[in-house]
């Protein structure tokens, strides 16, 4: 083998070892380089006679040719596999299903306000909605709880920093009753000129206020108020209806109800309307649904109706209390939490 052969097998094995075009190109200045071998066997020629010049120089222009093959070889087989590699890199699996768009779900809390609405208006009863920032009057005063009165601190009421037209301060509302006042007070006057006027049946779910927070208390919570007013209505009608309500709620006959006295300004009598399950884990415990009475006459006569013609009862249900027993949930924060994973559950 001359010496020509070798410099193009040893540019050909340089060129397969550089790994990047940076490589190559550093390769490349050794052989055809301004020092590089090839150009130094060119420059090497002006030392030979003519003769031997020619066939001299024809051979090195074969080897100078052969090496810069092997260069453009070599480049284009580099590009190949850095192209290889960026495809590898960037491969779609078509086959892989798609991303999904995530499930929404109604919150538990509004699952229940919902399954009350439809129960109750089964039993024909209007769905109300009403302001969460309520005046000191349908919050508190409407509903017999005058102020400077002991009971007016039932509730620890969260303060608006502003004030209604008799200068006293909004509120946001610590219960659903000021609903009742609401409601009653537009039905009444919807039928003020008729001489008689359809029964007041509704039930109004909405957010409550209160300042409160613990396993069991949460400052903002939910409220479900329910009125009936008529000619006619008594105990025994709330009794039955909310026995109804709780039997279809829970999905079983198997429970009973008990109305324990208590006291609510809005109500005379007033009482706690609690539950208990004849079966399951909560087995023979009384829990606490309600509170219920019948509408005291003052707040009666603050619907804008004759206490002596019109009578009723309301009750004032937790949303939230009727989520934790139905779903078996222990504390109550986790409604508020928004933790997907509590939430997710329930979807
Ligand atoms: N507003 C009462 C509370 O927040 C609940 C209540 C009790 C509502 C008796 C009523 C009722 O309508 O008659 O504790």
């Amino acid at each position: 083998m001359n010496d020509l052969d070798d410099l193009v097998q040893s540019a050909e094995a340089d060129f397969a070892q550089a790994a990047t075009p940076a490589e190559l190109e550093n390769a490349k200045a050794r052989y055809l380089g301004k020092a590089g071998r090839v150009t130094e066997l060119l420059k090497g020629l002006i030392t030979l006679a003519a003769d031997e010049k020619k066939s001299r120089g024809a051979a090195i222009n074969q080897v100078k040719q052969h090496v810069e093959a092997a260069l453009v070889a070599r480049r284009q087989s580099l590009a190949d596999a850095d192209l290889e590699r960026q495809l590898q890199a960037e491969a779609l699996d078509v086959s892989l299903p798609g991303r999904q768009r995530g499930r929404g779900g109604l919150h538990p809390v509004s699952r229940v306000i919902e399954r009350i609405e439809a129960i109750f208006g089964s039993m024909g009863f209007e769905v109300a909605d009403g302001p969460e920032i309520e005046t000191d009057w349908t919050s508190f005063t409407a509903l017999n709880n005058p102020e400077n009165h002991p009971a007016r601190s039932m509730q620890d009421t969260f303060y608006v920093d502003m004030k209604d037209a008799q200068g006293r301060w909004l509120n946001l509302r610590p219960h659903t009753s000021p609903m009742q006042v609401r409601f009653a007070r537009a039905h009444a006057r919807k039928y003020a000129d008729c001489g008689a006027m359809p029964e007041i049946r509704v039930i109004a779910p909405g957010r409550t206020y209160r300042v409160d927070s613990d396993a069991t208390h949460s400052p903002m919570f939910h409220q479900c108020e329910g009125l009936w007013i008529g000619e006619n209505v008594s105990f025994k009608d709330l009794k039955v209806v909310f026995t109804d309500f709780c039997r279809s709620f829970f999905e079983t006959d198997d429970l009973r109800l008990r109305f324990r006295p208590s006291f609510f300004p809005f109500t005379e009598p007033s009482a706690e309307i609690d539950i208990a399950f004849s079966s399951g884990p909560l087995k023979g415990q009384w829990l606490e649904v309600a509170g219920s009475g019948q509408v005291h006459p003052n707040v009666v006569r603050n619907f804008g109706l004759d206490p002596e013609r019109y009578i009723g009862f309301a009750f004032g249900m937790g949303p939230d209390r009727l989520a934790m027993l139905r779903y078996g949930v222990n504390d109550l924060r986790l409604f508020f939490d928004n933790d997907l994973r509590f939430l997710a559950q329930f979807m």
